[in-house]
Parts: structure tokens; sequence; C-alpha cells
């Protein structure tokens, strides 16, 4: 054989080993940094086309890490199954589980527990108390109260009889809206709820439970409402096999797909459908944050619905990519924010992390304050409309008054995000978004302290409540949770709510005016805030009783003059409100620059702090 030949042989056996060597060792590596995590995904059936929906999502969101396995199960209905593929998922070892439930008060445990064990998202169907990771889905009340109103508008001037189809009894999503739907419906004159079927959201239980309903009664409803679109096509076909065809019907779901929602609108077979996201991208974005240990995870996270009738179901799928659109903008988003003013630490913290925020993400911040005053926070606002910035945030003061000057926002084109503070206004698409707390959770933990440190049943407990400012959400709320747990306890008594204004000043003033009343009958003060407690550990110092002994004093915010007096023994208990929502503001406000839906609420995740607590924690607080 010629030199060359060999030589040209060699070589091309050289390359070939060089080749395969390359191929092993990317195959290797790739497996090696192929799974850093494992996620378990326990699915309480693969049914109905929402839940189908949900599984192509985490499917499709997971396709693009590829550190990551996937291992789903599907319990098919059954409950028990549910649970022990929990377990199963927990013998393969996962690192974090998301779980959808059908049966949340059965499922309520089995998930605590997991939680204790490994980080837990409960996705688009929710459990009852707070015993997981993240929630992410909707807001199933407010999908019930959105029913009721397409009912009236359905039904017109002349009302009707309704009949409602509800979900699994033991399923918090079916009793949400089911109380949504009814509190609204209860309230108008000309409609009137018949009769209620329960089809724990099965089509074909629906049909045949409706079926025997209306062979058998005399009153047919004009109007019936199912809490998911499979009962709603059950629904249908029972109307549709009677040759019936006069009813109307509201479902819920939205899905895209044969016998989804969405296609049973736009068939004419039911009148409306709420678009319901499953969350299914956000539940692999936020696992794959929480096993990087991300340390700003929310609580909850609260997805948008839509309202699809057969009036806007063309133009629904004419303009749905502007839902999913994200447009790539290098432009510095300019972001107007109304700061409510500087009447606490919790206040300073908040204030400084929005400003801190916008510089690490180069936004244009004009940040001004309101210094507590309602008209001066409307005028900061509309001026921001004037001036044109992209997203107007603000911490409203109160409740009421917003109306008027978030509807020239809206006209203006300009989205608002609500910042730690909700508002009631007429019409909720005023704003955008809202980022911040659950004050209403605050409260019943505040209360649940006290129950738990009372010496008896019997023994009678006399509280002081200092009120931050009159008509504020956070005022409104923790008053409202507080009162939740103890009004189950006939020996806790409120003797006096005074209003401190969330201040130190106002708080102490407010205590020593208690004092001179009530004296060393108050045993307990409960605080809105931690500088009123601080104002009222100055009064109670200055009246000649121990502060944390002789009267038990439990806040809410969880600041660093908290810890101190915590650590001092003088306050005995603190809930947490987490006023770090810079990061989270820039991020929606970004968001909306580039055109993308925004979730609805996003809702901070929040702990409880004793003195021993606070003693281990105080060096970490540094706000
Ligand atoms: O809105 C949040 C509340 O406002 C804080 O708890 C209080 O300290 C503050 O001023």
């Amino acid at each position: 054989m010629n030199k060359r030949i060999v030589t040209t042989i060699m070589l091309f056996v050289a390359l070939m080993i060089c080749l395969v060597f390359v191929i092993l060792f990317q195959s290797n590596s790739h497996t090696e940094t192929e799974v850093d995590y494992v996620i378990g995904v326990s699915q309480p059936n693969l049914l109905e086309p929402w839940q189908i929906s949900m599984n192509e999502e985490i499917q499709e969101e997971a396709s693009k890490y590829h550190n990551i396995r996937v291992i789903y199960t599907d319990a098919a209905q059954n409950t028990q199954k549910q649970i022990d593929d929990i377990k199963t998922l927990k013998g393969y070892d996962i690192d974090l589980l998301i779980v959808s439930v059908e049966d949340s008060i059965a499922m309520t445990p089995v998930i605590s527990k997991a939680y204790n064990e490994i980080p837990v998202i409960v996705l688009g169907r929710g459990v009852e108390g707070y015993n997981y990771t993240l929630y992410i889905g909707t807001d199933h009340f407010l999908i019930g109260e959105m029913a009721a109103e397409a009912t009236t508008n359905l039904l017109g001037n002349q009302g009707g009889n309704v009949i409602e189809v509800q979900g699994l009894t033991s399923a918090v999503q079916a009793e949400e809206r089911s109380r949504g739907f009814r509190e609204n419906i209860n309230q108008m004159k000309n409609i009137k709820i018949i009769n209620t079927l329960v089809a724990n959201w099965q089509r074909d239980k629906a049909e045949d439970e409706l079926k025997a309903l209306l062979k058998k009664s005399n009153d047919q409803p004009d109007l019936i409402y199912a809490h998911n679109d499979a009962m709603a096509l059950g629904v249908y076909k029972a109307l549709h096999s009677l040759d019936i065809d006069h009813i109307k019907i509201i479902g819920s779901d939205g899905v895209d797909k044969p016998n989804g929602g969405l296609q049973l609108v736009k068939q004419k077979k039911i009148d409306t459908t709420f678009i319901t996201p499953t969350g299914g991208k956000q539940a692999i974005h936020y696992a794959i944050r929480i096993l990087e240990e991300d340390t700003e995870i929310p609580k909850k996270i609260i997805l948008r619905n839509h309202e699809v009738s057969s009036q806007n179901v063309e133009d629904f799928y004419h303009n749905r990519n502007d839902l999913t659109s994200h447009i790539e903008n290098d432009e510095k988003v300019t972001l107007g924010f109304a700061q409510v003013g500087n009447e606490s630490a919790w206040r300073s913290a908040n204030t400084e992390s929005i400003i801190k925020a916008a510089e690490q993400e180069n936004v244009d911040l004009q940040l001004i304050n309101a210094n507590n005053n309602q008209e001066k926070q409307i005028a900061i606002i509309r001026d921001f409309i004037k001036q044109g910035v992209d997203v107007i945030a603000f911490s409203p003061m109160v409740e009421n008054g917003w109306d008027e000057v978030l509807q020239e926002a809206k006209d203006a084109g300009i989205p608002v995000i609500l910042c730690d503070r909700e508002i009631k206004v007429q019409d909720d698409s005023l704003w955008t978004s809202f980022i911040g707390s659950d004050f209403v959770e605050e409260g019943r933990r505040a209360a649940q302290w006290v129950v738990d440190h009372k010496e008896s049943n019997t023994e009678t407990v006399n509280i002081i409540e200092l009120e931050g400012t009159k008509s504020s959400a956070p005022a409104t709320d923790r008053k409202q949770g507080f009162k939740e747990v103890s009004e189950h306890h006939p020996n806790l008594h409120i003797i006096d709510s005074l209003s401190g204004d969330f201040t130190l000043g106002k708080g102490k003033e407010m205590m020593e005016k208690a004092l001179q009343q009530f004296g060393s009958e108050i045993d307990i003060v409960y605080s809105h805030n931690d500088d009123m407690a601080i104002g009222a550990i100055e009064a109670i110092e200055e009246y000649g009783l121990q502060p944390g002994f002789d009267i038990k004093i439990i806040s809410i915010d969880a600041t660093n003059k908290a810890f101190k007096a915590l650590s001092a023994g003088k306050l005995n208990f603190t809930v947490e409100c987490n006023p770090l929502l810079g990061p989270q503001i820039m991020q929606a406000a970004k968001e909306l620059k580039n055109g993308t839906e925004i979730p609805m609420k996003i809702i901070t995740s929040e702990e409880t702090f004793t003195q021993e607590e606070a003693k281990k924690e105080i060096k970490k607080r540094n706000y």
C-alpha cells in the first residue's frame, strides 16, 4: 500500500477516534449537568381539558431547562391515588413538588406534610391555610362574582331563575366560586337561584343530574351557571337531548381545545366562559427560582381571568396574541411612584427598597411623597399622567376615593400598580396589578397568638387595639382578621380601639389615654404596626408598668425596632409585613412596558416572630 494512502487512513482513523471521544465527553458532561433538580408533578386527573392544558404548559416550559427532570403522576380523579402518588414521588427523591388538587380538604394535611420536607407549589386549585411554599392560580371568588355579573347581563332587565352546578363540595375553589356567585346574585331582586346540583367537575354527572332534575320538575331555569366548562358541556348535552334551547349557559376555564370552553362559546353551545390561566408556565419558572434559593419568592400569585362570550369571542381569537405578546423594548421605563408618606420604619424601608431596585433595574423613577394626604397623592398621580410616564405606582393612603383619577390614568393608557395597599373602586380594570401583603391574614396571626397564650378559656382578656390610619386597607383588614379569630373566643374583649395613625407619637398618645381609662385592667395591646407598639411601650413604662410582662404587646411589621423590643422582652410577638417590594414593582413595570400580561395580584411571603425567634434573627433584619 502506498505511503500516502496509509497516512490518510491513519489520519482518518485518528480523526474518528477523536470524534468518538468528543461525542463521549460531551454526552458524559451532558449527563453530569443534565439533572440538577427532579420535580414531581401530581395531577388530580388528566381528563378535564383544563388539567390537560396545565400539564402541557408545564411540559413545554420544562423542556426549556436541560438541568431538570420532571416526573408526572395522574390520580384519575381518585383522592387516595393522589395521596399515594405524592408518596411515590417523594420515594423518587424529588426536590420540589408541584401539585394541583381536586379535594382541598383531604389534600391539605398531605400537602402540609410534604411542605415540611420539600418546597411545594400548589397550582390552580387551592388548599386550606398557608402550609405550602407558593400558590399560583386565579381568584375563584372573583370568578364567581364575574359569573354573577354575566348572569345579570344575559338575563337583562326581566331577570329570571338560575340553577348552579357546583364542583366538588370539598374543593376550596368550588366553595369560593359559589360564594362569589351567590353573594352577588342574592342582591338582585329579579334573579333567583332555584336549584343547586353538585356534579364534582364532571361532564357526565352534570348531564345526568340535570336531565333527572328537569324531567321531574316543572320549573325550568332561564340560565345555568356551571363551575367549569366540562360540566357546562354536560348541561348543554342534557338540554340538547331534551330539545330545550332557550336556556343560557355559563361555564368557566376557557380552554381552546375540542370540548374546551372557548370552542364551546365559538360553537354557541354555551354563552360565556372565563379564561382561567393554568399557571403551568409560571410554576416551572418559580420552581427553578425556589430551587436556586432565590429569597424573594411570593406566597401567592393570582393570575387574571378574561370573560369570553358570544359578543367578544371573535375579537378574542383575533387579539389574543396580545395577552402573551412580549415586545423587546430597550427604552428605559419611566415609573411615577406616589408614596403615601413617611409615617413608620416600615415605610422608610419600603421607600428605600423602591429607590434601590429602580437603580439596579435601570428604571427612570420619579418618587414623590404625599405626606399622608390623599388630595396631595391624587395631585401627584395627575401630574404623572400629564407627564405621560409609562407606568404609575402608588401606595394608596385610604381605600376609597380613587375612581376619578384612575379613570384619567386609564384614559391616558397608563397602567397602574397598587403597592402594598388595595383600594375599593367601582371598576377594577382601573388598576392592573396589586403587589403587597395579605393584611387580613396578618390580623388572624396576631389574634392566634393571643388565643394560644391565654391561660384558660374562661380567663377574661382585656385588649386595647391601636389602629392604623382610619379607612386605610391595613387598618381595616388587620382589624377584620383579628376579629375573625377572636370572635370565636368570648372571653377575649377588645375594650377600646384607638387610632394611632401608624406613628410612634400618636400610638404613645393613644396608649396614655387608654391607661388613664383602664390602667392595669389592660392585659394585651394589639398594635397594627411596630411604631405604635413602641409608642405604647414608652407610655406603659412611664405609667409604671412593665411592658411585655404586666401588659403583653403584639404588633405587625417585624422591623428592626420590633426585633430589639422583642429581644429586650418588652414586646411579645410580631407578625411580619414585608416592605421590600421594590424588585417586584420594577419587574412588573418593565413587563408592562413590554406589553406582557402580569399577574393580578402578587402576595408576599411572611413569617411571625416570638421573643426567642427574634433573638436568633435580629442580625439578619437590616430595616
Ligand atoms: O401599608 C403598610 C403599613 O403602612 C405598615 O404596616 C405600616 O407600618 C405602614 O405605615
